[in-house]
């Protein structure tokens, strides 16, 4: 891969992942950013473009300059909990803003549209494992945001867009030359906020609800290392370039296929740091589902990708980057 790549929320905890990764195969990673979220120091690997993805003028002149072969897009609010308060924001934000990103990706013949969608999309699992074809019934304005989105690309492979959605589940780690990591503020990930009570640089864990149908009654998810994730996307990137000519919209779970609950993190967390995770019981976050882990099957058989990092290792390069981060 030799030629620029725009990276749409680049500054952000997984787009600067995959920005190095992208920079490691030999492509130009060009980072699209408010910075509103993302950080300026986690921007390394190509150039910045400070830019929000609503505004067309803007797009077109950094389209026009880097000539990109292909857009992974990243950019969008990430926090469940306020897009339950904040329904707009996340609609707006989201889905409406990701219009004008398609309407410029088709203005300029960008060859592939790599989209960061989410498992959410599913709701209350139906099935064990939640394979592509599991219904959709997002149960927060953030999953939805994200389903109208992967509506929107399948009605531009209509006018000849070629797209992968990828829905990743939990996301996690940091890169393991330590440069980079998860730096959200405020924080609302299970692995960074138990790294840090572990460690005593942030607050006791509040553990969201434990009356959920799971065996321990916490939330049981599905963890992927970040830096796996960022790998998948440069092979969206080549399963779109082998794909039959025309129009495309192809999803993809990203997770690891097997559930961790929330104790179990606790307890695997405070295992590997040798301390107690402090954390005290709150009741259910609204929008949370009692349950999501991902059937990776057609990840590993259509993109060839599969994870290589398991949650010990998650864990340790979370603690690892949490313990020199920049706050
Ligand atoms: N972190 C996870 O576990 C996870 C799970 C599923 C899906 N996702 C999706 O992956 C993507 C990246 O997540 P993350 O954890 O890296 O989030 P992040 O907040 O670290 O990164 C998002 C980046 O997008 C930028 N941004 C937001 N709105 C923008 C706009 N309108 N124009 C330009 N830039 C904008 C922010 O400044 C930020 O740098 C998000 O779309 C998220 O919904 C994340």
């Amino acid at each position: 891969m030799s030629r620029a790549v725009l990276v749409a929320g680049g500054a952000g905890y997984i787009g600067s992942h995959v920005c190095k990764a992208l920079a490691d195969a030999g492509a130009v990673p060009v980072c699209y950013d408010t910075l509103e979220k993302g950080h300026a120091w986690a921007v390394k690997w190509g150039p910045l473009e400070r830019g929000d993805i609503g505004d067309a003028t803007r797009l077109d002149e950094v389209f026009a300059r880097h000539r990109p072969a292909a857009i992974i897009h990243l950019a969008g609010y990430i926090e469940v909990g306020e897009s339950v308060r904040q329904p707009e924001r996340y609609l707006t934000n989201n889905t409406s803003k990701t219009g004008t990103l398609i309407d410029a990706v088709l203005r300029h013949g960008v060859e592939a549209f790599v989209f960061s969608s989410t498992c959410a999309v599913y709701g209350i699992p139906q099935t064990d494992l939640l394979a592509e074809t599991h219904r959709l019934a997002p149960i927060s304005p953030y999953a939805e945001s994200k389903a109208r989105v992967e509506q929107a690309l399948t009605v531009a492979a209509g006018r000849g867009l070629r797209a992968a959605s990828l829905r990743y589940f939990n996301a996690t780690g940091a890169d393991a030359g330590g440069e980079i990591g998860e730096a959200h503020d405020p924080e609302t990930h299970l692995l960074p906020l138990a790294a840090d009570a572990a460690l005593g640089l942030g607050p006791a864990l509040t553990l969201l609800g434990t009356d959920y149908p799971t065996p321990d009654g916490s939330c049981v998810r599905d963890f992927v290392h970040v830096s796996d994730l960022a790998q998948a996307h440069l092979k969206a990137i080549d399963w779109l370039a082998a794909a039959p000519k025309g129009g495309i919209h192809e999803i993809f779970n990203l997770g690891s296929g097997t559930g961790y609950s929330v104790r179990q993190v606790i307890a695997e967390t405070a295992r590997i740091a040798g301390v107690a995770v402090p954390h005290g019981i709150g009741p259910r976050r609204p929008g949370d589902s009692p349950k999501l882990v991902g059937d990776i099957t057609k990840a590993r058989l259509g993109l060839g990708w599969q994870p290589t990092h398991d949650l010990a290792t998650q864990i340790e390069d979370t603690l690892r980057w949490r313990r020199k981060m920049p706050r």
